[in-house]
Order: structure tokens, then C-alpha cells, then sequence
């Protein structure tokens, strides 16, 4: 065989190239294997030139295949103009009557409108956090243990220091943030009175008390001379207009690293009146909330003087409550758009 011969094959080749359904068949042709076979029997001088041909020859063809390919996979344009008929009739709206506020956003808009009513001011809380509001300005310290209490989930991003941020687990995130956008008021004379609703996540285990997303509302007031009868009042008359009943509270004694002294306040049962339950558990009273006076490093951190100045705070589920008010004995309803259960709201 001589170059004429490889040549022949080439041609013949390339005319069935364009017969071929599967392009890459004509890689496997007897004649190219043949021509591969062919180039040991080359005397030794013409060899390595009749090789390289041969190889030539097969590059050239795996070239046309892998074209034939990209040919294949290209998309055919899209007309932008097609689907569009500006007169057609248009889509029909859903009927309003359908639709209705979620009853967890109008019970929070009524809890607002109570403490706006109380002389508070509303600000709304964030979703995404740092490990500063989240725990250090509270008097978490690195490393304190009270910090894995809050089961919370942190993000693959980092704040400038290098630490995850966080989706908030409780609402007193804002409490370094009031303190300190508000002290110059308070230094003024103005109480610093605000109510902070907001989302919070925890990574929980999930069952009829317990969310992974829940709603809360921190409260927070700081002026001259506060204490904690202050606090209780201030709840207790937040509750029974909520309620819109009597209800008794009792408070007993708890920990949280931001406040000193900190409680966890009972409240009657608005469901039966205390006389015993399946909402209570049969025992007349409800651990609603956590709350305390605020500790002075926390109050510190923010720049207000604990000496001239102290203040209470609290953070409140708001599905707890709207369960009470309710008689609802799961909380997973909220979240579940199950629209019997909504419908019962409207
Ligand atoms: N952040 C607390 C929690 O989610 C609740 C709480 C307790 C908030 C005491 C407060 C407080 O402001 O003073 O468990």
C-alpha cells in the first residue's frame, strides 16, 4: 500500500460519512482498520511517514464526527414573538372572598395594636443574623454553654469576623440594636419603649408543641427606676385585654443569661378559667413566656449606664398564645395550609 492508497480510502470515506445516521460508525470501517493493518508490513524507511498519514487520516475523521455532533445539539432560536397575543382574554383572578389574613398574622396585628395602645412602639425584627446579636451582646459569652440551648441553625456564610451568621432563634436579637439606636432618647428623658415582632427558627425536634419556624414578640423598657413590678403589671394587662378577661399570672424563677433576676411567667387558663383542661393539662396554669430585668452587661454593652438606668424585657411565642385563645391543640396547623383549619379563622 502507498499514500494513493490512503487517499482512495479518504474518498470513499467521506462520501459514506454523509450517508451515516450515526456518524461515528464510519470510525469502525474495515478500510480504515485495514490501512492501520497495512502499516507494519511498510518497508522500515517508509513506515513512520505512511503511519503518521494513516493517523492523519483517522483524526481528520473523529474531527467530522465530533462536528456532526455539536450540529445535532444545537437548540433550535426561540420565537420571542410566538406565545404572546396581547388580545387574548385575560387569566381570571382569584375571588378575594376566597382568600383571608392567616389567623397568626391577625392575632400578631391585634397583639400590636394592645401594646401601641400601651404607649409601645412596634419595630420588626430581622431573619438573618450574627453570632453578636445573636448571643455575645446577650451575655452569652464564647464558648457558654446556655448558647446550645437555642438550637440554632447557622448559615455556610460568614460575617466579616469569620463567624456563620445565623437565622435568629428568638427575637431579643434586637435588643442590643433598641438600646443602642435609642439611647440618647432615654438620656433625654424619653422611656425607651418598644415591642419587637419577628420569625425565629430552631433546629427542634418537631410535635404538637414544637416548631422548627414560630412566630415571637420581645418587649423591652428601660428608663430611670424600673423593676420588675413593673414588668408583671405591664403583662398582666397586655393579657387580659388579649384575653379580654381577668386572667391571674403567677411568675417563678428561671435562668437567662441577659436577664437578672429572670422568670418564667404562668398565666390562668383563658381556656377553662383554672378549673382543669386538655389545653392546661388538667393543672389550671400555662408556662407562657420568658422574661426578666434586663442584665446590666447587657445594658452596658449597648452604652446605657445600669446605674442611672434599668429596664425589663420579654419574648413571647405568639403561637402559644393564639393557641390558647383558641383551643387549638397542635401547633403544626399553623404551618400546614390545611384550609379546614384556616377556614375556621375567617
Ligand atoms: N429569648 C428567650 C427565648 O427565646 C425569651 C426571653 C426570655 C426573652 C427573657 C427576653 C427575656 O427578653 O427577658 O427563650
Amino acid at each position: 500500500m502507498n499514500d494513493a492508497a490512503i487517499s482512495a480510502v479518504r474518498d470513499t470515506l467521506l462520501s459514506r460519512l454523509d450517508g451515516l445516521d450515526d456518524k461515528s460508525a464510519i470510525l469502525k470501517a474495515p478500510e480504515l482498520k485495514e490501512l492501520f493493518g497495512a502499516i507494519k508490513d511498510q518497508p522500515a524507511e517508509k513506515r513512520g511517514e505512511f503511519g503518521a498519514s494513516v493517523n492523519a487520516l483517522k483524526v481528520e475523521l473523529e474531527q467530522k464526527v465530533a462536528e456532526s455532533r455539536e450540529v445535532d445539539e444545537q437548540l433550535p432560536p426561540i420565537d420571542v414573538t410566538a406565545p404572546f397575543d396581547v388580545n387574548a382574554p385575560k387569566p381570571s383572578l382569584l375571588p378575594a372572598q376566597n382568600g383571608t389574613i392567616h389567623p397568626l398574622m391577625r392575632e400578631l396585628n391585634n397583639v400590636c395594636d394592645i401594646f401601641y395602645r400601651m404607649g409601645f412602639t412596634i419595630v420588626e425584627s430581622r431573619e438573618i443574623d450574627d453570632e453578636f446579636h445573636m448571643f455575645t451582646a446577650l451575655n452569652f459569652p464564647a464558648g457558654h454553654p446556655a448558647r446550645d440551648e437555642y438550637d440554632t441553625f447557622v448559615t455556610k456564610q460568614t460575617d466579616k469576623n469569620g463567624e456563620p451568621l445565623v437565622a435568629p432563634a428568638h427575637t431579643s436579637i434586637m435588643q442590643h440594636r433598641i438600646l443602642k439606636d435609642n439611647k440618647e432618647q432615654l438620656e433625654q428623658g424619653k422611656p425607651i419603649a418598644a415591642v419587637i415582632p419577628g420569625r425565629v427558627f430552631r433546629n427542634e425536634d418537631l410535635d404538637a408543641r414544637h416548631e422548627h419556624t414560630f412566630y415571637q414578640f420581645e418587649g423591652i423598657y428601660v428608663d430611670r427606676g424600673i423593676h420588675a413590678g413593673n414588668l408583671l403589671a405591664t403583662f398582666k394587662t397586655f393579657l387580659s385585654e388579649y384575653y379580654q378577661q381577668d386572667v391571674e399570672i403567677k411568675s417563678q424563677p428561671f435562668y437567662f443569661p441577659f436577664t437578672e433576676p429572670s422568670f418564667e411567667l404562668m398565666l390562668s387558663c383563658p381556656f377553662c378559667q383554672k378549673r382543669g383542661c386538655h389545653i392546661c393539662s388538667n393543672v389550671g396554669w400555662i408556662e407562657l413566656l420568658g422574661m426578666g430585668m434586663i442584665h446590666p452587661n447587657v445594658l452596658k454593652q449597648a452604652g446605657v449606664d445600669p446605674e442611672q438606668y434599668t429596664g425589663f424585657a420579654w419574648g413571647c411565642g405568639l403561637e402559644r398564645l393564639v393557641m390558647m385563645k383558641y383551643g387549638i391543640e397542635d401547633i403544626r396547623h399553623f404551618e400546614s395550609a390545611k384550609l379546614d383549619f384556616l377556614r375556621q379563622f375567617v
